[in-house]
């Protein structure tokens, strides 16, 4: 815990590190912005980074390096197999996780890849607290069925509940009497769970999902992209974790599973990804598909400058004043928000603020698209790129109907000591006038909908012509100003 106390009245979040390096920003004016988002079709993964002030899209592969990540970067052995910085990696996670085998991936949906290609098999189930895209892509793929089973909680937008993603026991025993421990492939536990709002799991109910898993000879599989936060939250709200360090927590929690994959776009503040794995003829399973579809054994598609920064980060990742700044930057957003009235998950988790869009525009049905909506309304009135993490997202049933997603949320993400202060107060101040003339906001509807993952291409058009009406108030708001 950052041990710094305020004299004054208003605490505010300390960084416990400086910038060395600074990126020029640009804020095209408002009319500017509605054209580019109408160049996007409505969707901010389409939108160019020269347009854009802050983007909050997502922190994957977008997290401040350490400046010892950057020196390390200098050293790295650059060769196809057998270079000394993946011996260091290896050994790093060795160290932090106390599993013999890895296998190196470019990123963490390969190991999804490589996970459902040898563990999912047509018809059989993989419970989880809750899935991400590419998890249930790569495992519907294979034939395979997602079971959420995350607690009832952790569907609940408002809340005090400190582990809203926690795997609810009762269902996980239910779902392994329905299809038979055979028929289960693995169970998978998500760090920080993402969809839900970087919502953590405890140590606690990590070990109960262990235990029901042994019983039955199914492996653990944990999702550890967003470990980080899930570590703080453990060892700020857990009562046992607090005594505890970050790496015994770590430890702890690994020991607890079967294999440990991750992105480490996220993990360790690098690009990359890989997979850790206990048992020695599950690796052997692994192995082969790590050469041909992601790059020799040594690497597998990571270069060697990012396996030397991953190094280094993952070692950061123990250190608390490391990993404490991104979630207490959201509990400070989302406490400003709330201030304000606007309607934000809580409590605050990691990886982002997320705006719920479902209360914030419930004059908008879902079949338009609340959280896209608000996503483009966002971008036009402050140049801020967020992610829609709603119904967009989700894919259509076979036969062509909607699935209605459990909530329609706009996440603003933190990228690791990337912004300021004063940058997030400037979101706060755009999220409230655009809370207050939240009337003005209309749908979304396709214009271009692919069938797969369609949130990353599929181009819209608002239904009516709201977003010129969002333009004339913010120029009658805000004057001339960008
Ligand atoms: N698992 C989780 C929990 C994730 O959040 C992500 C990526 C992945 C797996 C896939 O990893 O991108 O390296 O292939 N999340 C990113 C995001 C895309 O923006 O939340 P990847």
């Amino acid at each position: 815990m950052a041990t710094v106390k305020f004299y004054g009245n208003e605490p505010v979040p300390l960084e416990m590190h400086k910038v060395r390096i600074v990126q020029k920003l640009n804020l095209p004016p408002v009319e500017r912005r509605l054209e580019k988002m109408t160049e996007a079709g409505n969707n901010t993964f389409l939108l160019r980074n020269d347009d854009i002030f802050l983007d909050m899209l997502t922190d994957s592969g977008v997290n401040a390096m350490s400046d010892r990540q950057q020196a390390a970067m200098m050293v790295a052995d650059d060769s196809y197999a057998g270079s000394a910085t993946y011996s260091r990696l290896e050994h790093q996670l060795r160290d932090i996780f106390g599993m013999h085998y890895f296998l190196p991936t470019h990123q963490g949906r390969a190991c999804e890849h490589i996970l459902a290609k040898v563990l999912v098999s047509p018809g059989k189930a993989v419970p989880m607290n809750y899935h991400f895209t590419t998890t249930k892509a790569h495992i519907t793929l294979q034939g395979g069925v997602v079971e959420e089973l995350v607690s009832d909680a952790g569907l609940e937008v408002v809340s005090v509940n400190p582990f809203k993603g926690n795997m609810d026991i009762g269902k996980l025993r239910a779902t392994i009497e329905k299809y038979g421990p055979e028929g289960i492939a693995f169970v998978r536990m998500e760090s920080g769970t993402n969809l839900i709002g970087g919502q953590p799991f405890s140590l606690q109910n990590l070990a109960d999902v262990s235990n029901v898993c042994k019983e039955n000879g199914i492996p653990l599989v944990l999702d550890a992209s967003l470990l980080a936060d899930n570590l703080y939250f453990n060892k700020t709200r857990e009562e046992h974790c607090k005594s505890l360090s970050i790496r015994e927590i770590t430890r702890r929690t690994a020991d607890l599973c079967d294999v440990i994959y991750f992105s480490a776009r996220k993990l360790g503040c690098a690009r990359g990804g890989g997979i850790c794995v206990r048992d020695q003829a599950l690796f052997e399973k692994m192995r082969p598909l790590v050469p041909l579809y992601e790059g020799f054994l040594t690497y597998g598609g990571m270069s060697v400058r990012e396996m030397e920064a991953l190094a280094v980060g993952l070692e950061e990742t123990m250190d608390e004043e490391m990993i404490n700044q991104g979630p207490q930057f959201i509990a400070y957003m989302v406490d400003q928000l709330q201030e304000r009235g606007v309607p934000v998950i809580t409590p605050a988790g990691g990886l982002g603020c997320h705006v719920d869009a479902g209360r914030f525009i419930d004059h908008i049905p879902q079949a338009q698209y609340p959280a896209g909506a608000l996503a483009a309304a966002l971008y036009i009135a402050s140049g801020i790129r967020g992610m829609e993490r709603g119904t967009l997202s989700e894919q259509r049933e076979p036969d062509g109907r909607e699935i209605f997603a459990n909530m329609e949320l706009v996440r603003l993400a933190m990228p690791r000591r990337v912004f300021t202060l004063s940058q997030v107060k400037y979101a706060v101040d755009r999220l409230a006038w655009l809370y207050d003339n939240r009337k003005l906001i209309g749908g979304l509807q396709f214009i271009e909908e692919p069938e797969v993952l369609r949130f990353f291409y599929g181009r819209l058009k608002p239904v009516s012509d709201w977003q010129n009406k969002l333009v004339a108030k913010f120029r009658e708001d805000f004057g001339d100003s960008l």
